[in-house]
């Protein structure tokens, strides 16, 4: 069995600007999804895959996270006081036990690899997860824990990937892949950071989920520059590629790209509908909105 995942690095340090004003005073990974902010979704995600501290690379303006993910006590107070006992224990569950996480500013905005190498010392030598908090992904099993599963299996470092249009590739990272090892996992034998339109060497992007050996951070310690002059993870991760092997999970969900407008608003509303209560009000009205535009369309 190779070393257990036990932790893992959620960079959380962009200004978020497609989402400007909202965004202007609250982090972007503060924005909510029905009841709960984004980060909530990912830490979750972290916790069900076994995951036991989480390292929070931040920026500046960031400090209502952690605020979000410590005790808040004059709020249980409050609610003790009331017999709110459903709400205490819904904030007692979704919060991370006491020094199970860490926070450090990334200080300058390089690029996701920068991000990450950051988290170097607190990571250590072992092997860990990154979650990149812009993607939601609603599963049965949560994606990582897919993930952990094949490493487990194969000792390989692990991608999360699934397909795009080919019109698109050129936003994402993309991976190359080689011989399978079973329906959903391959051998990845190449992979490139936003390649030009019509060059990508498939139509398969990386979500936003990685299981890496602590040997990256050698790599990102170059500090080499990228797509967008950025210092980019997936180069880094094609350098290691070189000596260790890599496998990519066509994982079983669905993701929701939270950094744009439409992914955001849809995953508001792939969550909404799966709460019986909130879905019985809700489909009326979606039906009524539906309609009325394709009858003005008349
Ligand atoms: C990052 C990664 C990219 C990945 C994407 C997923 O890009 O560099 O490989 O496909 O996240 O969202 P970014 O969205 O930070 O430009």
């Amino acid at each position: 069995m190779p070393k257990p995942i036990r932790k893992a690095v959620l960079p959380v340090a962009g200004l978020g600007t497609r989402f400007l004003p909202a965004t202007k005073a609250v982090p972007k990974e503060m924005l909510t999804i029905v009841d709960r902010p984004i980060i909530q979704y990912v830490v979750d995600e972290a916790r069900a895959a076994g995951i036991e501290h989480i390292v929070f690379v931040t920026g500046r303006n960031k400090t209502v996270i952690a605020d979000h993910f410590d005790r808040a006590y004059e709020l249980e107070e409050t609610l003790k006081r009331r017999n709110k006992e459903e709400a205490l224990k819904l904030l007692e569950t979704l919060r991370p036990n006491a020094g199970s996480t860490s926070f450090t500013r990334q200080q300058e905005p390089l690029g996701l690899g920068h991000a990450i190498w950051c988290a170097r010392d607190i990571i250590g030598p072992e092997p860990f997860a990154i979650l990149l908090p812009d993607m939601i992904i609603k599963s049965q099993t949560s994606c990582l824990k897919q993930m952990v599963d094949l490493y487990n299996d194969t000792g390989a470092n692990i991608i999360a990937v699934e397909e795009v249009p080919e019109d698109q590739t050129h936003q994402y990272g993309i991976v190359e892949l080689g011989d399978r090892i079973s329906d959903r996992a391959s051998k990845i034998t190449g992979m490139v950071e936003k390649p030009a339109p019509g060059t990508a060497p498939s139509n398969l992007m990386i979500t936003g989920r990685y299981i890496l050996q602590p040997e990256i951070f050698d790599l990102l310690s170059r500090h080499e520059k990228g797509a967008g002059g950025e210092i980019q993870l997936t180069d880094s991760m094609l350098a290691l590629m070189e000596d260790q092997d890599f496998a990519s999970l066509r994982f079983e969900g669905r993701s929701y790209d939270c950094g744009s407008k439409a992914g955001f608003l849809s995953a508001n509303i792939a969550y909404a509908l799966e709460d019986t209560q909130l879905a019985e009000e809700l489909l009326p009205l979606l039906h009524e909105m539906i309609k009325v535009p394709a009858a003005a369309a008349e």
